[in-house]
């Protein structure tokens, strides 16, 4: 790379001293080039059935599932510190759950209570609904399953439904997480003839077949399901760059207004890259075991807990992200309002 003009024409020390602006804080306050605030913020939630119902989710420190009615005051305290939108997650309960996870399209399922709810309790916050089948299957894959190989054009069908199914419900955002190749488009072209033309698709474009995802499918109680199967052949492979610009060009030309890079921290090449190129509103999903990462060793006095998540989710700002998905968005949003 040729050395940029701005530094070309930049004195050498001691004429220089780039320290000068680093003394004082008023200074450094006043030269910061990027900044994290509540609006950039999504806190997901994990939603259980029944009534007066929390549990703790062991590997999330500071993480419950929570039942709809517990949920609403979380999500008020969302609006009140500027949180923009939740995202729901649904523990299904296991008796729902089938080898095609028909469940995913029942109208009265979990998410679909959820989203009513919430948008009548809190109509200010957006409400964005996974698609994809994993809550719902018996094989806690994203897809259908037949002879051990997930068949792609069958589950965008399904994936249809679901899609349809939540925004009847209410849901604002559609963000189809399962990786199937065109189910963005199909998607789009249902939403629109059913007359959900407002509803904004977030596709979970370049998500990449990632261990960091433990601790979330704890929490939804896929872990179990999954058991020693993996998702390599529809989630990305870690080691590619390339193969994720294609994948947000082509969500983008399918009719994506929005598309997420995940995981996170060690994707903010992929995520600086997309933003780049593309220009589009780009989330970041700060994933489940990053999360636990920092809360893990903050636990043993290892790590500044509370400094180190405020520094790696400012990392996703200066990346390009215009938005992050973090367990830690409620924590965050009330030290920043507290900071004033
Ligand atoms: C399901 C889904 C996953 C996450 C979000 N949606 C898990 C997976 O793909 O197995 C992971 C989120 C996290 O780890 O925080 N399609």
């Amino acid at each position: 790379m040729s050395t940029p003009r701005h530094l070309a024409s930049q004195p050498p020390f001691p004429a220089t001293r780039l320290r000068r602006l680093r003394r004082a804080g008023w200074a450094r306050a006043l030269v910061a080039e990027h900044h994290l605030r509540p609006a950039d913020l999504v806190q997901p939630f994990f939603v259980l059935d029944g009534h007066g119902r929390r549990e703790p989710v062991g590997s999330l420190p500071g993480i419950e599932r929570l039942s709809i009615d517990l949920l609403v005051p979380q999500v008020e305290r969302c609006a009140r510190l500027g949180i923009p939108m939740v995202a729901l997650f649904p523990c299904t309960p296991a008796d729902r759950k089938t080898v095609d996870g028909r469940e995913a399209w029942n109208p009265e399922n979990l998410l679909c209570r959820a989203i009513r709810t919430l948008k009548r309790a809190v109509p200010e916050v957006g409400l964005m609904g996974d698609v994809a089948l994993d809550p719902y299957t018996t094989t806690g894959q994203d897809g259908i399953v037949r002879d051990g190989v997930i068949l792609n054009d069958e589950t965008i069908e399904a994936l249809v439904r679901q899609a349809l199914c939540q925004a009847e419900a209410g849901c604002d955002v559609i963000a189809p997480s399962d990786m199937m190749d065109g189910r963005v488009g199909a998607i789009r072209k249902a939403l629109d003839a059913a007359g959900h033309s407002q509803a904004i698709i977030l596709a979970y474009a370049a998500k990449y077949a990632s261990a960091f995802y433990g601790p979330f499918r704890d929490a939804v109680g896929s872990a179990s399901a999954l058991g020693k199967a993996d998702k390599k052949t529809y989630q990305m492979d870690p080691a590619n760059l390339s193969e994720a610009l294609r994948e947000v060009a082509l969500d983008l030309a399918e009719g994506a207004d929005m598309v997420m890079v995940k995981p996170g921290l060690p994707y903010l090449d992929v995520i600086a890259r997309v933003k780049e190129a593309f220009g589009a509103p780009t989330l970041a999903y700060h994933v489940s075991g990053e999360y636990a990462m920092v809360k893990a060793a903050a636990e043993r006095g290892w790590l500044d807990g509370p400094a180190c998540m405020m520094e790696c989710l400012l990392a996703f700002k200066r990346a390009g992200a215009d938005g992050i998905l973090t367990y830690a968005a409620l924590e965050v949003a009330e030290r920043l309002a507290r900071q004033g």
